[in-house]
């Protein structure tokens, strides 16, 4: 039906129409590119727009509705777009932190809320997920994705589309997902923003591409190209990656919306003229020009010219009318346009209460010595630190609708939940950063400047005063909103400014030091680990940060997050991720086994390892059993593990199973993580976790790119995080 449909609108069309169609104009704000859209009414009025972005609510998207369905001749409704990345106006934790949850249920309800709030909102189209394995914490994106593991990502990326999507794109209550960025954006050399990606195929199927098939296979709908290039061409112009791969492989059947002026970019990379970037992108699968007009301007030349065929402009249309008809929005344009929908859905109190939850799900608490943690609700507590007070930081980058002014600041967390049985005494201690340049470059979108001009000595001194006259230090450091996301790389990932500084005053005091950290992407926090009696990774939590933090210090959530990202000692060790090759000469940690793959100034291990998180109770594992040590290629196994919660707290463990392929026809990782669960015990409480690895666990793609497995000995691994593991061997047979 979609076919004839849409077949019969494309019959009726003229070849200015279906160009109009394959443009995507901005309204408003974030712009995060080099042009901004103009005209853009008028254009619609025009039929030059096929959807727009950045602008929401039911009253602005009826009336550009209206420019479209009332003034062109074919009445072809608008997509809204719009970069919902971790919540629509109730802001969730940052991607990076959902993904520490572990957590799928509760990821999946972040995107169906979303998804709630967005098409309350007069949006039909999500910019989400973003599944790009990144494994440098240089690269300020790393903050916007799942971490750096390729299962773990394929779940979260599955989650989420089921979240938005739903299982009826038409209904008023869902949107279409897009996934992104196609391809291996995360991947940038140096972790430079926008950087070159040269990578053997077998890396990238094994290791890059799965996240991207699993939203396909759970039905994404859209797919947003990447910037960077591939082995040389432009992903957006790359038609070995935007067809053969993503359609003829991948069995995608939606469309392909370009990243921002990622077109007109092209010139830069070297593809030459404007207008034949245009002709290579839409050649090779991409379908919508984001912001960037080039289609708009040159298509009708390419085709008059004999460049490009108006079949090839035919089958870009054809995938954009497809997504407004899945959205049925031919049925009824304004079927997201509700004006009494906002004020019933956006902010319910269910929605902050689910906030606060996955944010309380998202802590990873990294040193616990003594049991510092969790606080005492008494006595008084010195409250230190550039972020302890902050709102902005609190909702983190691309919380695009999220309104600051109602996230709940730490400060305010605790004595939201402690009220008067706890003396707070505050000092700044430091600013975030104190590169005033750099402030202003991050805070460019209108946002305040937190720079106190004081001297940080002043700063310090104060704090220290402050601390001396309190029982415990809870000084919470780390990053501005702007030191992670898109164009927000950092060369140095250690605290910035004089926030070490700070600390290292504050321990001198020896008042119990608990740093309560801030921040987008794995730190580099040597002297922290080594030197502060609790750490808690909080990241940017979300709406409802302050009251969630405040629950896990005062112990009101026992935390259970575990890291998705592999934290270094030092920044000179990254790339760096615990499912690495073997190589011919590793180190075994011996200090004078010089010619070994090691750096002479720092040893190959992490100072936190990908999966690891304390808990306030402790988790003893028993002995890791197999159901059978031989097996045949198409038999599964099982492992089982008893896991006790030892300690006295009810907790959460993420019980998680890592397996190695000791010999393969290509080199294999050292480790991959195949499955996971995570369990809720009481104290006292044992429970029996059974795995069972599948045939399909063991394959890999191998040389000539078939996914196969090979039989041979095999290692599974069971434990608390990648490194603390038991093992057991186990061999497929021919
Ligand atoms: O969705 C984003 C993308 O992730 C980065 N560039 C801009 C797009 C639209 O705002």
């Amino acid at each position: 039906e979609m076919d004839r449909f849409v077949s019969d609108l494309l019959a009726k069309m003229t070849l200015e129409e279906k160009i109009g169609q394959l443009n995507l104009a901005a309204i408003g704000f974030d712009v995060t590119g080099p042009v901004v859209s103009e005209n853009v009414d008028e254009n619609i009025r025009k039929g030059n727009v096929g959807g727009v972005f950045n602008t929401f609510t039911p009253v602005a998207a009826r009336k550009l509705q209206e420019f479209a369905v009332n003034n062109t001749r074919l009445k072809i409704p608008l997509l809204f777009g719009y970069d919902v990345i971790h919540g629509h106006r109730t802001i969730f934790p940052i991607p990076l932190a959902l993904s520490t949850s572990w957590d799928m249920n509760v990821i999946e309800q972040s995107a169906r809320i979303a998804a709630e709030e967005a098409s309350a909102d007069g949006l039909n189209w999500v910019f989400s997920p973003m599944v790009d394995i990144a494994r440098d914490a240089r690269w300020g994106r790393i903050s916007e994705g799942a971490g750096e593991d390729p299962y773990l990502g394929s779940e979260v990326a599955k989650a989420m589309v089921r979240g938005y999507q739903g299982d009826d794109l038409a209904s008023s209550n869902t949107v279409m997902a897009c996934l992104k960025h196609f391809a291996l954006y995360g991947a940038a050399e140096a972790g430079r923003d926008y950087g070159t990606t040269d990578m053997s195929l077998q890396r990238m199927y094994n290791e890059y591409m799965p996240p991207y098939k699993a939203a396909i296979d759970a039905g994404v709908g859209s797919v947003m190209t990447s910037f960077n290039d591939i082995n040389g061409i432009p992903a957006t112009g790359n038609r070995w990656l935007m067809t053969e791969l993503l359609r003829d492989t991948y069995g995608f059947d939606g469309f392909v919306v370009t990243d921002y002026t990622a077109i007109n970019e092209m010139v830069a990379h070297g593809m030459g003229t404007e207008a034949e970037a245009g002709e290579l992108a839409l050649k090779a699968g991409t379908d919508m020009d984001m912001v960037g007009e080039v289609f708009l301007k040159h298509l009708g030349k390419s085709v008059k010219d004999g460049k490009v065929t108006e079949a090839e402009v035919d089958l870009a249309c054809r995938r954009i009318l497809e997504a407004k008809y899945k959205l049925g929005l031919f049925e009824d344009p304004y079927r997201y346009t509700d004006e009494a929908r906002p004020a019933a859905t956006i902010m319910k109190p269910e929605f902050i209460e689910a906030s606060r939850d996955i944010a309380r799900k998202s802590m990873v608490l990294l040193k616990n010595s003594k049991n510092t943690l969790p606080l005492q609700q008494r006595g008084s507590i010195a409250l230190i630190g550039p972020l302890a007070n902050r709102q902005r930081e609190m909702i983190g980058n691309w919380s695009a609708a999220g309104d600051w002014k109602q996230a709940v600041s730490l400060e305010q967390g605790i004595r939201n939940v402690v009220g008067n049985k706890v003396k707070i005494n505050y000092a700044k201690g430091a600013n975030i950063a104190d590169d005033e340049q750099m402030l202003k470059r991050l805070n460019a979108h209108g946002g305040e400047l937190d720079i106190d001009s004081r001297s940080s000595e002043t700063m310090i001194q104060e704090a220290v005063r402050v601390a001396r006259s309190s029982d415990v230090i809870v000084a919470v450091v780390g990053e501005s909103q702007g030191m992670t996301g898109e164009a927000a790389s950092r060369a140095d990932i250690t605290l910035p400014g004089q926030q070490l500084e700070l600390l290292k005053a504050l321990k001198k005091t020896g008042k119990p030091l608990v740093v309560v950290l801030m921040n987008g992407r794995p730190l580099a926090l040597q002297w922290e680990e080594q030197n502060a009696d609790a750490i808690l990774e909080t990241w940017f939590a979300g709406t409802q940060g302050g009251n969630a933090i405040a629950d896990v210090l005062f112990g009101l959530y026992n935390p259970s997050g575990k890291l998705t990202t592999t934290f270094p000692q030092v920044v000179g060790q990254v790339p760096l991720f615990y499912n690495h090759k073997n190589t011919g000469r590793p180190f075994g940690g011996e200090l004078l086994d010089k010619y070994k793959s090691r750096y002479l100034d720092v040893t190959n291990e992490p100072l936190y390892p990908f999966g690891f998180g304390l808990s306030y109770t402790t988790f003893s594992y028993g002995t890791l059993q197999i159901s059978k040590t031989t097996i045949s290629p198409t038999e599964s196994l099982e492992v089982r593990v008893e896991v006790r919660n030892s300690g006295s707290y009810d907790g959460e463990e993420v019980v998680q199973l890592y397996i190695q392929d000791l010999v393969g026809s290509i080199s294999r990782p050292v480790k991959e993580l195949k499955n996971f669960q995570k369990i809720a015990l009481k104290k006292g409480e044992a429970r029996t976790v059974t795995f069972t690895i599948t045939p399909g666990d063991l394959k890999f793609y191998n040389y000539a790119l078939e996914h196969v497995l090979e039989p041979g000995d095999f290692k599974v691994f069971v434990g608390t995080n990648s490194r603390d593991v038991q093992e057991v061997a186990f061999r497929v047979q021919e």
